[in-house]
């Protein structure tokens, strides 16, 4: 692997964030993305991944510390401005409307664009369906009545034709069958090969941490441990155990 560049994509720095004033979820976290690589975030269930997410977005500001993206300060950024600026989440929910069709709900980021942003997606609607045929053949269906694996693959569509610079995904495999769910890290390493940043959580930590440049591992609000995935081979259950402080 070839060494960072200089300035991370997304730099969390020392960030302390929790739903209530007097308790902390995160507790001075720091988190590095580069472009074209995958960063992959691995934990318990209730360690704060999903957290970090909702801190990085702007629905949590976090209480110190600082989120840099591309060098600026984007610490506690109006998540509406996250489209502008290059960023696109994932949600582990669907962030699909169920009654509008499927083309309607790929094409809802353009809502209140500049024109200039109109003209760009349009042309890559059909690069979309090329990337996804089952979707071509169901554009007009609602969303809501696609299957969840199919529904999975709105969600990447939309990501997609946004040509986001960084894509926070959060378990995109959670519900999927074992193929569906492959089909889904196979996207997520293709988004990573077109350049973007992806910050990866996923509870199939095998996947991830094979797929991920860099591995770090979330327990209790904390990251206890970080590195390649070379730094996490052996005895990975063992190893995942002992990062994530479990006794054995
Ligand atoms: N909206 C919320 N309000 C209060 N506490 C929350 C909220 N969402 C999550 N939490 C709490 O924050 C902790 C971390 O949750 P989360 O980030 O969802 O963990 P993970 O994604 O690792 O499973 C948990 O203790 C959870 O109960
Ligand atoms: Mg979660």
């Amino acid at each position: 692997m070839s060494a960072q560049p200089p300035q991370a994509l997304l730099q969390v720095h020392g960030v302390t964030a929790g739903y209530a004033q007097d308790i902390d979820v995160l507790r001075d976290i720091d988190l590095r993305v580069d472009a074209g690589r995958i960063t992959g975030l691995i934990g318990l269930n209730g360690a704060g991944k999903s957290t970090v997410i909702k801190t990085i977005c702007g629905f949590l500001p976090p209480k110190s510390g600082r989120i840099a993206y591309e060098g600026r300060d984007i610490s506690g950024i109006e998540p509406h401005r996250l489209i502008d600026l290059g960023i696109c989440c994932i949600p582990q929910e669907s962030s699909l409307f169920p009654y509008l069709s499927v083309q309607d709900n790929l094409l809802l980021p353009l809502l209140g664009r500049p024109r200039r942003f109109a003209q760009q997606m349009r042309p890559r609607l059909q690069e979309v369906f090329e990337l996804f045929p089952a979707l071509h053949e169901k554009r007009m269906q609602p969303a809501g009545s696609l299957s969840g694996g199919q529904q999975k693959q709105v969600e990447f569509a939309k990501a997609w034709l946004q040509q986001p610079r960084l894509c926070l995904i959060d378990e995109p495999s959670i519900g999927l069958s074992p193929k569906i769910s492959e089909e889904v890290f196979v996207w997520i390493e293709k988004f990573a090969q077109a350049r973007m940043g992806i910050l990866l959580i996923d509870h199939n930590v095998r996947r991830v941490v094979r797929m991920s440049d860099r591995i770090c591992v979330l327990s209790l609000g904390r990251i206890t441990a970080e590195g390649t995935p070379a730094d996490f081979q052996g005895d990975l259950h063992q190893q995942v155990q002992q990062w994530l402080g479990l006794s054995f």
